[in-house]
């Protein structure tokens, strides 16, 4: 299948393989001392990964003396019981999961045409990946779950209530996919933002309520239009994989990109249309809006910015500017630049 249409590169794709989220963990960074700590606390019974693979996670939780573990899988290869996990959980009493469910989005399914085979999971439920049905099966079946998931969690409308902790692991676990992920620990118990904790590796970063607090909403100001080819702001929204290779607003002439190539619907790089921005003031702009950004940047620990495949040369997590917080970091840059707080397209 075709895996990048600019870069014209097409991979052969393990449809058995993409259809079970068969992707395994090789190294035990996901384990962080605060996981652990979580562990420990809900004191389980037992260990169960109804997601088991070849068994590295129980191996590794065993390792740590963390009671006994029991795994289950749909593909009968791999030695452990079968079981279709994401049609139903049964976790003895007292058990906790500890898990790395499939991960397969709906629409990428559809794209690599395994859709048909897995479809049918999706019935009935409100989820556009196969880890969220996976979550909601693990947490109707034990008080305690801690799931390796897509870092993309973070921003998701999958319901955190009962989230105590995410870790979000910039370590490689898997040899053969770069997808970001996070590890989220799941409690008993409804808890608030406020309880709710991030972490990078080790480190504690901040609260669920203050990473609400510093999401950029756009206001919705008319005058501000994305993807237009006659666009005076360009906007590079992804990091490069150079350290100094930000995401950034420049001026559309810097861009160094064809402008035939913009669409509705790029989403990496565009160019924006400000009416009524006069030229002189564009650079202005331009630099205001990325004081902003990497301001923003600094206070979330980048959590505001949704992960972006594979890190970079100095191995941080590559990030990805949504529209709508640049938007929301242009309609300020804007107003200001306006000099008198006008509304954009005031003239
Ligand atoms: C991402 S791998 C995780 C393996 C292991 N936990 C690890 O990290 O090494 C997902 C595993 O879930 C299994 N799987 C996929 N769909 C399943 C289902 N409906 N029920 C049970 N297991 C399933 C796959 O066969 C695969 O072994």
């Amino acid at each position: 299948m075709l895996v990048s249409a600019a870069a014209d590169r097409w991979a052969a794709i393990d449809a058995e393989k993409v259809a079970r989220g068969a992707y395994l963990t090789r190294t035990h960074a996901w384990l962080a001392p605060q996981v652990l700590r979580f562990l420990r606390a809900a004191q389980p019974k037992s260990i169960v990964d109804p997601f088991a693979g070849d068994g590295d996670l129980l191996r590794a939780v065993a390792a740590r003396g963390l009671g006994p573990v029991r795994g289950f899988d749909l593909d009968p290869a791999r030695g452990f019981p079968v079981r279709d996990s994401l049609a139903r959980i049964d976790a003895p009493r007292g058990a906790v999961i500890v898990t790395n469910p499939p991960f397969l989005a709906r629409h990428s399914a559809a794209r690599k045409r395994v859709l048909d085979g897995v479809e049918h999971w999706f019935d009935g439920l409100p989820h556009a990946d196969l880890y969220q049905v996976a979550l909601d099966r693990c947490l109707a079946a034990a008080s305690h779950v801690v799931a390796i998931v897509p870092e993309t969690f973070v921003h998701s409308a999958f319901p955190k209530h009962r989230v105590a902790s995410v870790t979000v692991i910039e370590d490689r676990l898997f040899d053969d996919t770069d997808q970001p992920v996070c590890v989220v620990c799941f409690g008993p118990e409804s808890r608030p933002p406020s309880r709710r904790i991030y972490y990078r590796s080790r480190r504690k970063l901040l609260t669920q309520a203050a990473l609400d607090r510093l999401l950029p909403e756009p206001a919705g100001r008319p005058g501000i239009r994305f993807n237009d080819p006659a666009g005076q702001i360009g906007l590079r929204a992804v990091d490069g994989v150079g350290v100094a290779d930000r995401a950034r607003f420049v001026q559309a002439r810097e861009l160094r990109y064809d402008r035939e190539r913009i669409k509705v619907s790029s989403r990496l790089v565009t160019l924006i249309r400000v009416e009524g921005l006069a030229a002189r003031r564009v650079a202005g702009v331009v630099a205001r809006a990325n004081a902003a950004l990497e301001a923003l940047r600094e206070r979330s620990h980048d959590l505001v910015l949704s992960p972006f495949k594979g890190n970079n040369h100095a191995g941080v997590r590559r990030r990805r500017v949504d529209y709508a917080a640049a938007r929301a970091l242009l309609e300020r840059a804007v107003a200001e630049g306006m000099g008198d707080g006008r509304a954009v397209g005031a003239g």
